[in-house]
């Protein structure tokens, strides 16, 4: 599948996620000092929206049960989510975020 229009980049400002759908897939988009990252958007654990957690830095933390997750690769970093998330390819082109679903 080639790259997928998922936002505006003005959607998606620092530290602000937002949850789009692609291809089927519900997809947390981040925005890291400038720098945007896709993650599947379900905890691994129960389920949560991570777009929804509070960020710090890189991580998010889940926000049901406080797992934290490095938005960059999809990782998770502690429990009790013990998997990690899947990680897209993002692009930018022009004012548009497109990921690779
Ligand atoms: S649903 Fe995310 S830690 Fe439980």
């Amino acid at each position: 599948m080639p790259f997928t229009r998922a936002a505006a980049l003005a959607e998606v400002p620092p530290g602000k996620p937002k949850q789009v759908t692609l291809d089927g897939r519900t997809i947390a988009l981040f925005n890291v000092h400038g720098t945007i990252y896709a993650i599947d958007d379900a905890c691994p654990h129960r389920g949560a929206p991570l777009s929804q957690g509070p960020m710090v830095g890189t991580e998010v933390l889940c926000p049901w049960h406080m797992a934290r997750f490095d938005v960059t690769t999809g990782k998770y970093l502690t429990p009790p989510a013990r998997s990690d998330v899947t990680s897209y390819k993002v692009q930018i082109v022009g004012d548009e975020i497109q990921v690779d679903v």
